[in-house]
């Protein structure tokens, strides 16, 4: 990191955090250490009551061609209208045509290529989240895929539009000579030489991703392999990827967002007071309302993922009669854990995954089983509900041993420690409030961390607000949580961590894979937009 001028830091960003704590709403003070960090948005349509819509399950993709040891699929990005709230029509970006996008399944080491078409007016980029990717496919910020007949003088990275903003005001070197913009279509590859695990797709253009992604920009991936099949979790119809994101809804049924340049081609960032993130007031699972699935008294998987801009979940299982049921985590984010860990509940930030396993035979049948957020409050602290609708067999199992493949670095084996901090500050002398890592807005142009290919590191980091840090290409090992061991649902292998307000962690990671131009950043999609990433060049 060059060095942070560790006292103007802390002045602007001691007051900044208290900014930044008026966004929260209510006496939510960062001492209390607040259950979240944003501001939310209040629909202006009716909103339905929970329960009633069924749970969609975003189709899987088909692959265009399978030969040469390659599956490539082809996705057109495009706007398309959809009712989400019944009754409502809502204009989307979209993958594909739906929100969710299609879901990909791959086999472990079987490489993708996905052809990605951009229909959409403004630039995008694709990142395949979790995903072991090489640099050129790995989706960096300015590596655009622009609109047909968009002006081509594109040498300003994400900034491209004619008389648009100069990307965050600084007017610091938003000059990307290395940026590499494809019009129209972009192929992307990725070797998926790397754990099973679900992964997810999602926009990541610099400044804009936080908006994109709100507008539909988002599906889920999920990588196989035969020894995690030859387990016996739950399968077929009862293993259900759930993407949960939180939405609001303005008066003509569209996406409400409180962009400075609702057609993000300008001018980026949000109005106050939602600077430290937006929430919605309608909670959605794949793309639906509060919804409702029949399931048999039996055991599902369910593969968790918060694809929500800045909401943080607390999730339990609650049957008719106010009971917890158990929650037996499976994997995190990067795949299966060695063991399972029982539950009552789980802490989902931005971007983290979950694969839960959850026996609806402990809730009397023709009951229902509500995904509760304990976190939320009036209808947000409802997710969705199971309908536990009649007996049946399970054969399922979840061995005690799960795998015995993850990784443990040992504080011994790491060559350097460095330290983050993650906070609010100011973007440039004269621009206005941003998120910074180590004291600094993000710069295509600047390099922050070198690492070497093969190194082992420590990571110590820290953070005023909520912070999900998550990042590129190398899975990690969290090691401590404010000085003390880690939390029960911290294990495995991670590639995201959830940074309390005020606390610190450490991680550990080796840089495998790739060489080439990486990132690490905030996962609150605010926060990514207003400077809270970082470049990390593996050598
Ligand atoms: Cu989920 Cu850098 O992204
Ligand atoms: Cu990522
Ligand atoms: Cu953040």
């Amino acid at each position: 990191m060059p060095d942070l001028t560790r006292r103007r830091v802390l002045a602007v960003g001691g007051a900044l955090g208290v900014m930044a704590a008026g966004g929260l709403g209510a006496a939510a003070g960062l001492s209390r250490r607040p259950a979240v960090t944003g501001a939310e948005l209040r629909s202006a349509v009716p909103l339905p009551p929970p329960f009633r819509v069924p749970l969609p399950l975003p189709a899987v993709l088909r692959p265009v061609s399978t030969a040469a040891g390659t599956d490539r699929y082809e996705i057109v990005q495009r706007e398309t209208t959809a009712e989400i709230l019944p009754g409502v029509r809502t204009r989307l970006w979209t993958y594909g045509g739906t929100f969710p996008g299609p879901t990909i399944e791959s086999r472990r080491g079987r490489p993708v290529t996905v052809t990605h078409r951009n229909e959409l007016p403004v630039p995008t980029v694709v990142h395949l989240h979790g995903g072991r990717t090489p640099a050129e496919s790995d989706g960096y910020p300015t590596d655009l895929v622009t609109p047909a007949g968009w002006p081509t003088t594109a040498a300003h990275g994400g900034h491209t539009e004619p008389g648009g903003h100069a990307g965050h005001g600084s007017g610091q070197g938003m000059h990307d000579p290395r940026a590499v913009t494809t019009e129209l279509t972009r192929d992307y590859t990725f070797p998926l030489d790397q754990r099973a695990t679900l992964l997810w797709y999602h926009d990541h253009r610099m400044d804009f991703t936080a908006p994109a992604i709100w507008r539909g920009l988002a599906g889920m991936h999920l990588v196989r392999d035969d020894a995690e099949e030859a387990l016996g979790l739950p399968s077929g119809p009862r293993e259900l990827p759930l993407m949960i994101t939180d939405r609001a809804f303005a008066a003509d049924g569209s996406l409400d967002y409180p962009s400075l340049d609702p057609t993000l081609r300008g001018r980026p960032g949000v109005r106050e007071p939602y600077l430290a993130g937006v929430l919605g007031d309608v909670i959605l699972v794949n793309g639906a309302p509060w919804p409702v699935h029949e399931v048999d008294a039996a055991r599902y998987r369910l593969r968790l993922l918060n694809a929500s801009n800045a909401r943080h979940y607390e999730l339990e299982w609650v049957d008719g009669d106010g009971r917890n049921l158990p929650v037996v985590q499976v994997g995190s984010d990067q795949g299966l854990l060695a063991a399972p860990v029982t539950h009552t509940y789980l802490p989902v930030a931005p971007a983290e995954r979950y694969d839960v396993v959850v026996d609806f035979a402990h809730a009397p049948v023709g009951g229902l089983v509500r995904l509760v957020n304990r976190l939320g409050s009036g209808r947000t602290r409802e997710v969705m509900a199971f309908r536990v609708a009649r007996r049946a067999t399970d054969t399922s199992r979840i061995p005690r041993t799960l795998s015995t493949d993850l990784p443990n670095w040992r504080r011994s084996d790491a060559v350097r420690v460095r330290d983050f901090s993650f906070r609010a500050g100011r973007m440039g002398e004269d621009d206005g409030h941003g998120w910074l890592i180590g004291g600094l807005p993000f710069d295509p142009a600047r390099s922050d961390v070198t690492v070497r290919l093969g190194d082992v590191e420590v990571w110590r980091l820290v953070a005023d607000v909520h912070h999900p840090v998550h990042l590129h290409l190398a899975g990690f090992r969290i090691l401590s949580r404010g000085g003390e061991q880690p939390l029960p649902h911290d294990g495995g292998l991670k590639d995201t961590v959830s940074l309390r307000p005020g606390e610190s962690a450490e991680i550990i990671t080796r840089f495998d894979g790739y060489r080439g131009r990486y990132l690490f950043h905030c996962h609150n999609a605010e926060h990514e937009d207003m400077g809270m990433m970082a470049n990390l060049q593996v050598t």
